[in-house]
């Protein structure tokens, strides 16, 4: 198996740049006093957009093997959309990695599986990864619909695409009734999700891509929890939200390997 795990802390609207500094510094610290092996597994943050230019900065000057993107972007190139932000710049920021269809912005801006699936395409046609963001509420989860309709969402969101763009993008399953309430899905739970979602792209885009293609698990994973579900055959990584705020908890993800 050539994925390489991968370990995406989603800051979510928290930290101004300041803060931003002090976090990448400390990870930069943690990860280097531990001689985190990124060969074994790609560390990624993911901050507000402010912070982008600050957590660059860093990266650049101490050289880092740090990687960091952004939590969404825009379909346009340029123009008229007060408010949003373009491949381009992010592009020019040295950001590798966007989210999109996470569910709080599906959530709090109505974003559709069509709308996430031209997000994601924009980011690969920019020459970055999409993670692309999946998951249901608790009601599905009690109706034991959750695998049928989180298929649903990606199935959607790739729709016409070909297999071998399928095969460079990142899909992160988050069960919404486990994100930021300290209830995480059992590593079972997540098994039974992430290895539908690998057993639905060998169906729709080959056996290959669906090897190649990393599932990552998102929904309070946290120091506790994540060696039990790097364990599982079919997740690839983790996106963490809240353990990923604090460098010293972060980085001790980060080396689920050791
Ligand atoms: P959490 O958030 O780790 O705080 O549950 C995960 C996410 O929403 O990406």
């Amino acid at each position: 198996m050539t994925r390489t795990p991968l370990m995406a802390g989603n800051w979510k609207m928290n930290l101004d740049h300041l803060e931003a500094n002090h976090l990448v510094q400390g990870l930069a610290m943690e990860l280097a006093d531990h001689n985190h092996d990124y060969s074994q597994c790609e560390v990624l943050v993911i901050p507000p957009f402010t912070d982008i230019r600050t957590v660059q900065t860093i990266v650049d000057a101490d050289n880092l093997g740090i990687k960091y993107g952004a939590q969404d972007v825009s379909v346009h190139d340029n123009g008229a959309y007060t408010g949003e932000i373009s491949t381009s710049m992010l592009t020019k920021l040295g950001c590798t990695y966007v989210v999109m269809g996470h569910s709080e912005r599906r959530e709090y801006h109505n974003e559709s599986d069509e709308l996430v699936g031209e997000k994601a395409r924009k980011v690969l046609d920019a020459g970055m990864t999409p993670i692309l963001c999946c998951g249901e509420a608790l009601e599905i989860r009690k109706a034991g619909t959750h695998v049928e309709f989180v298929l649903g969402q990606i199935r959607a969101a790739l729709k016409g695409w070909d297999a071998a763009d399928v095969a460079k993008i990142v899909i992160a399953y988050e069960p919404i009734w486990a994100i930021g309430t300290g209830e995480t899905a059992t590593a079972d739970d997540a098994q039974e999700v992430c290895g539908a979602i690998r057993k639905a792209l060998a169906e729709d885009f080959g056996a290959e891509t669906a090897e190649a293609t990393r599932v990552l698990y998102g929904g309070s994973a946290k120091p506790g929890n994540i060696k039990e579900l790097m364990a599982q055959e079919d997740i690839d990584g983790a996106l963490i939200g809240g353990a990923s705020l604090k460098a010293d908890s972060f980085a001790e993800m980060c080396r689920f390997y050791a």
